[in-house]
């Protein structure tokens, strides 16, 4: 695959091998003199990518101060010591480097920086922010569209949720398949099983759509080639550009065009797992999603025919389930609860939680004790 730009909902996509060195020139294009760079544990470091974006930040005399250590199920604690750090050395520009946990954690932070109240106020729908810093994007892992979508998920105490805001669409957002050749393999198959999710749970829904059906059957056989592929041949970048290119596309906000806001029951559920067990978001999804068709298969079976006839080329609805489980099993994602990581002594408070802001689910509405059904479904 070439290398290309897109220009997407206001963010300048730059995709393909060897992109990364754009970077200090787009942080420059946006104004960005002091920057708060945003990095999780250690992979950066590892494998030598922190050292490229330090040097460019120079090479462009561009101010840096760091924050490090976002951990995965990214938590408050740390959005407020980065809030800290932007008003105390006025910051004017975020640059996040990594993956979902560490650009949803940027965003709230470019939206703290310019707000005197709690960010936690955005995620509990409270308010909106008013304003953000300008925010750029160096990924490293394909998965959550987090680069040039709105959406932010944040933990603080044993709650998980999202928000989102136009504020918070990174300015730019690099997509170097270079940077993802360091990626374990578990993290590479979680990545793969949640844009898979996202492309689902925008393709069930009840409206009539044939375009975005087509499209997105489409996008769902090419995720599969391409988590197959990475199976085999981890340092293909043909390969790693593919994937980054679905992870982007499967949440950009396209697939949700005309689509009356699909049925994010999965997530809305798997937030509140890994809330209270902080498991890989990837790895709770493998769970939910094939219990979830098996139950709402019972209410409301049509959309689900036609994804296992166009997708898997099943023709009924036990057959397509097996397929999907099997598809995440061969990437060694688990999709039973099969050890303690999800207790069904906590079924009744992720459905108490999942449902806080009221019933979920636009293919198919649940309610508390849907919820706990379907968590009985993913006991093996
Ligand atoms: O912390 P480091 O050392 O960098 O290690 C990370 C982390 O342990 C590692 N990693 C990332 N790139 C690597 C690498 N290791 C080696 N080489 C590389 N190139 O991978 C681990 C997981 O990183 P994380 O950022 O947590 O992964 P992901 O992108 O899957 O993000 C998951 C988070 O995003 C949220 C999830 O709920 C979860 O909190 N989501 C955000 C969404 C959004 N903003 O639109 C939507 C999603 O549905 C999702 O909810
Ligand atoms: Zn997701």
């Amino acid at each position: 695959m070439k290398n290309f730009k897109i220009t997407q909902d206001g963010t300048e996509i730059y995709l393909g091998d060897g992109e990364t060195k754009r970077m200090g020139e787009l942080v420059k294009k946006y104004k960005g003199k002091k920057v708060l760079l945003v990095y999780g544990k250690e992979s950066i470091k590892k494998n030598g990518l922190y050292e490229k974006i330090v040097f460019q930040l120079k090479e462009n005399s561009i101010e840096h101060f760091d924050l490090s250590g976002v951990k995965p199920n990214p938590i408050l604690e740390k959005v407020e010591e980065g809030i800290e750090i932007c008003k105390r050395e006025r910051i004017d520009f975020i640059l996040a480097v990594g993956g979902g946990s560490v650009i949803d954690s940027a965003k709230a932070i470019a939206g703290g920086a310019l707000d005197s109240g709690s960010v936690w106020d955005y995620y509990q729908q409270l308010r909106a922010p008013k304003e953000a810093l300008p925010l750029g994007v160096v990924l490293t892992i394909p998965a959550t569209g987090s680069e040039s979508n709105p959406y932010t998920v944040l933990s603080y105490k044993d709650e998980k949720r999202g928000t989102g805001s136009p504020h918070f669409i990174p300015k730019f957002a690099i997509l170097d398949p270079e940077n993802t050749l360091t990626l374990p393999s578990n993290q590479t198959a979680f990545g793969v099983v949640d844009m898979f999710l996202h492309i689902c749970e925008q393709y069930f829904h009840n409206e009539y759509t044939p375009i975005q059906d087509g499209i997105s059957e489409g996008l769902l056989r090419g995720v599969i080639e391409i988590g197959k592929g990475l199976l085999q041949s981890p340092n293909d970048k043909n390969l790693r550009a593919a994937s980054l290119w679905a992870g982007n596309i499967a949440l950009s906000g396209f697939l949700a065009k005309g689509v009356n806001g699909g049925d994010w029951s999965s997530h809305s559920i798997e937030h509140e797992i890994s809330a209270i067990n902080d498991i890989a978001h990837g790895a709770g999804l493998a769970v939910i999603f094939p219990a979830w068709l098996e139950y709402v298969s019972k209410k409301n079976p049509k959309k689900i025919e036609q994804f296992g006839k166009y997708v898997f080329e099943m023709d009924s609805i036990e057959s397509t389930i097996k397929a999907v489980r099997d598809f995440f099993e061969s990437l060694s994602v688990s999709t039973f609860i099969t050890d303690n990581s999800i207790k069904i002594s906590d079924f009744d408070k992720i459905a108490t939680q999942a449902t806080k802001f009221g019933d979920i689910g636009g293919y198919v509405k649940l309610k508390k004790d849907d919820i706990k059904e379907i968590l009985k479904i993913a006991i093996k």
